[in-house]
């Protein structure tokens, strides 16, 4: 590989790094702290949060998933075509899993959480200037909380499946084809997407449990990978 593009990849990996700290550092932030801090603060303290806390970590949030986002799948596609790596190589495997999670992650933050969160936002300042609050809004930010503990879940096999890509090897057998490995995917995953968008908190209620269940998912999927492809 020529040096300019060694040195190239380099720094969109370094960028890489950033915004997804930016991004999830946020994500944690959320999940971890500030949901139980707003469970018990009082009317004003929680009113005061929206209208203030809220707008600057969202910016940060929203704005780091996408740079994550783009400089991801940037590097994806440099390594798939320029370098020529076959979609069906166990890297492809294990670094489209990785991304596609990404990817729902980051469709959670800006289809769901932003745009639930702005309303929550508009109702808590209005409600401030004694006007009457917004109808439904608390629908939106349950919905807004179910994507954002869906996302805290996805973030484990996320960063797993980020790290193994290079890093974990799988050996996969070429005679197996890499679809029924998808399918299986497909399903699992999809279930708890659909989950985001229509179903309940469930068992992700308790931030523990949804870090166990992050766990899970991870060597999961790892597993069906071991058996379906190798
Ligand atoms: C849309 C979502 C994402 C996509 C498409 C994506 C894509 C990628 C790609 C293609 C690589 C290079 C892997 C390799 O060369 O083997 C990578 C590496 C990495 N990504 Fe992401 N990524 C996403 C989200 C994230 C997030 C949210 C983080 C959180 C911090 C993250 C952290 C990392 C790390 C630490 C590496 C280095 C892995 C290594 O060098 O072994 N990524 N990512």
């Amino acid at each position: 590989m020529e040096n300019g593009v060694i040195i190239g990849e380099f720094f969109l990996r370094w960028l890489h790094y950033i915004f997804g700290i930016m991004w999830i550092g946020h994500l944690y932030y959320f999940n971890f702290s500030q949901t139980p801090f707003m469970a018990e603060a009082d009317a004003a303290t929680k009113s005061g949060v929206q209208q203030k806390l809220f707008p600057r970590t969202l910016f940060w949030f929203r704005w780091g998933a996408m740079f994550t986002f783009l400089t991801g799948w940037f590097l994806i596609f440099h390594k798939m075509f320029a370098l020529q790596i076959p979609i069906e190589s166990e890297w492809s495997v294990k670094i489209l899993t990785g991304g596609i999670i990404g990817t729902l992650m980051f469709l959670n933050v800006w289809l769901i959480i932003w745009p639930n969160q702005k309303v929550v936002i508009e109702n808590a300042t209005q409600v401030a200037q004694g006007k009457p609050a917004i109808a439904g809004v608390a629908d939106l930010a349950a919905r807004a909380a179910i994507a954002s503990r869906t996302n805290t879940l996805y973030s484990l096999p996320m960063l797993f499946f980020m790290g193994a890509a290079s890093r974990l090897p799988l050996a996969i057998n070429p005679e197996k084809s890499v679809s029924t490995y998808w399918v299986a995917f497909s399903i699992l995953v999809g279930a708890i997407q659909w989950n985001a968008m229509k179903g309940k908190m469930g068992v992700m209620a308790k931030i523990g449990q949804t870090v166990h269940f992050g766990i899970l998912l991870s060597f999961a999927l790892y597993g069906l990978m071991w058996f379906l492809l190798r």
